[in-house]
């Protein structure tokens, strides 16, 4: 059981995430399961645009705790993540996402590499690194203050501030809100949309948008090696046992 949903619609290749009793939180097999979904999408001519989505009102709720706490599968679980995000970074085709609940964690700046954004009224978005001990990752650093500015990066990634769905919009993580019932709908047909057009055209305009991929790849693996040492530290081991040993 991956508690992930690979299905085609079309030229469209919907991933979703379904664990919704742990809020759709990705375990390493989950991280796998992404990756060669997202692989075999850009190696099939077929395919010209990916789609996240998530289940029963959570987008997701970051990775995993469980596998934050310290353990010998660390190390690699922490390489499954950095080749996801470096995958996620790499992508030539589209990458749209639909954003329904709770956006936490990765599943906040994931968003920061998708190329349209829908969200519902309902979906909130908040990265709590700092609070668990850690540092931003997939990125972000980077990115968040180029899409929103430095006070607006430094809320979100770094004062835990939860965005809703209009403050997101007004931070530029958005494109549109959406209700909740017409969510996926208008996320499919924006992705057909895409999915429509010349795809060596859309490919390379992507290309020319993103700008130079070493940088962000660079900033990935620099944050990466701060992660990993911060995942180590007792400040992230403690927050993460307070969170499973919640009443
Ligand atoms: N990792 C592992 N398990 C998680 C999880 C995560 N990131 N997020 C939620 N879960 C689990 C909870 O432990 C709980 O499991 P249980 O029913 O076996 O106790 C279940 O999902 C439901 O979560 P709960 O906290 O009861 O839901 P909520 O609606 O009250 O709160 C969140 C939702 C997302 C605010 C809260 O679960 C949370 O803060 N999660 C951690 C988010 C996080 O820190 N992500 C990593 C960032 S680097």
């Amino acid at each position: 059981m991956t508690h992930m949903d690979i299905q085609r619609h079309g030229a469209v290749q919907t991933i979703r995430f379904n664990r919704p009793e742990k809020k759709n939180a990705i375990s390493g097999e989950m991280y796998a399961a992404i990756s060669e979904a997202l692989t075999t999408g850009e190696a099939d001519a077929s395919v010209r645009a990916h789609v996240l989505l998530g289940a029963q009102g959570a987008f997701t709720a970051g990775n995993d705790l469980k596998d934050f706490m310290a353990s010998g599968s660390l190390a690699q679980d922490i390489a499954k993540i950095t080749q996801f995000l470096k995958l996620v970074a790499g992508l030539e085709k589209p990458l749209i996402a639909g954003v329904d609940g709770l956006a936490v964690g990765v599943g906040t700046t994931l968003l920061m590499h998708c190329d349209l954004v829908y969200a519902s009224p309902e979906s909130y978005f908040q990265t709590p690194f700092t609070a668990l001990g850690l540092v931003p990752e997939a990125g972000s650093s980077l990115l968040g203050p180029r899409i929103m500015g430095h006070a607006l990066a430094f809320e979100l990634l770094v004062a835990g501030g939860k965005f809703s769905a209009e403050q997101a919009l007004i931070a530029g993580l958005v494109n549109t809100v959406v209700p909740s019932d017409a969510l996926e709908a208008e996320t499919l047909k924006a992705a057909a949309r895409v999915a429509a057009m010349p795809p060596e055209a859309v490919k390379i305009s992507k290309r020319l948008l993103k700008g130079d991929g070493a940088e962000v790849a660079k900033r990935i693996e620099d944050e990466v090696r701060l992660f990993g040492e911060r995942l180590r530290s007792e400040e992230c081991q403690a927050a993460v046992r307070a969170f499973f040993q919640r009443a």
